[in-house]
């Protein structure tokens, strides 16, 4: 058994991580876009200099997002810094940014939101999946990062990723291995203490950092994709929900989930799955 940490390091530096984050990026990228327009950023972008944070960025899903979101002829002048403590996702972005022509975009190596930039620095901060390893306690240096009327995005998961298929396809197994509730493995995966799947919660830590006009959202969005990349993204959930069984458990689990899937949308696909994440804006005064 390997902790949910061990899980989640793997995940985040070893040596595949950049390809096994690529496929969880197609997911946590619809997310990052109804951030980037809950945020109004494009509006914005018409009278005002764009600088803005990614928190976490991973692989870049909400800085592709907020590029996405523009035209092309402000990319150039739309500042990025884009912030993780993975040093692979961190080189990863850095050659995608040179790829994909976003040339105002940095990166820096951070924990959470200790950037290193002045206060007041920021019209816009992305925090896409991100808080719940670093908790509430990063929303007041965020205020501070923000110029007047600026605005910060923070999305979470509402429901895990996942847990409604495992559980299902590990009821079938006789005897059926012991399957965490939501709420027990939210629990655990949310490394800091706090209910990030409540837009209720989510409100008021921001309005209590400082935030103001707070908004908070359950969201759904749906992913069309084939059976292959289905397959290859089961491995981290597998891992995270079934920490405590056998190799050969986890692997007659998946081999269930993978069939109850073919016999949803067929054997070749393409499944057509449902995310639901929580989406929460506000402003700092100004
Ligand atoms: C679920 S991923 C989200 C990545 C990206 N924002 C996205 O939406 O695809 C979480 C990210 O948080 C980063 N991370 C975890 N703990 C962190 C911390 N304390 N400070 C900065 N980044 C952290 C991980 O390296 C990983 O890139």
């Amino acid at each position: 058994m390997s902790t949910v940490s061990t899980v989640l390091d793997e995940l985040y530096h070893g040596h595949r991580a950049v390809q096994s984050y690529k496929d969880v990026e197609t997911v946590t990228g619809l997310f990052s876009d109804l951030l980037v327009h809950e945020m109004n950023i494009p509006e914005y972008a018409d009278d005002e200099d764009l600088s803005v944070l990614d928190i976490a960025c991973g692989t870049g899903a909400a800085t592709a997002s907020l590029y996405a979101a523009l035209p092309r002829q402000k990319w150039d002048t739309t500042k990025v810094l884009a912030t993780d403590i993975s040093q692979p996702f961190l080189e990863f972005i850095k050659e995608r940014g040179a790829r994909e022509g976003w040339k105002a975009m940095e990166t820096k190596s951070a924990e959470g939101a200790n950037v290193d930039a002045p206060a007041a620095s920021f019209s816009h901060i992305l925090l896409n999946f991100g808080i719940m390893f670093m908790g509430p306690s990063l929303l007041p240096t965020c205020l501070s990062l923000l110029r007047p009327g600026g605005a910060i995005g923070i999305t979470t998961w509402h429901v895990l990723p996942w847990h409604d298929q495992v559980s299902r396809a590990a009821s079938l197994l006789s005897p059926s291995p012991k399957v965490l509730t939501q709420q027990e493995l939210l629990k655990t995966y949310h490394f800091k203490e706090g209910q990030f799947e409540d837009p209720a919660y989510m409100k008021r830590i921001l309005e209590e950092a400082g935030f103001v006009d707070v908004r908070s959202e359950v969201r759904e969005c749906t992913t069309v994709t084939t059976n292959e990349v289905v397959a290859r993204t089961l491995g981290i959930p597998l891992k995270l929900i079934g920490n405590e069984w056998e190799e050969d458990t986890r692997q007659q689990v998946r081999e269930l989930v993978l069939q109850g899937l073919a016999e949803k949308f067929g054997e070749e696909g393409p499944a057509k799955l449902k995310w639901v994440g929580v989406v929460t804006v506000g402003r700092k005064a100004g």
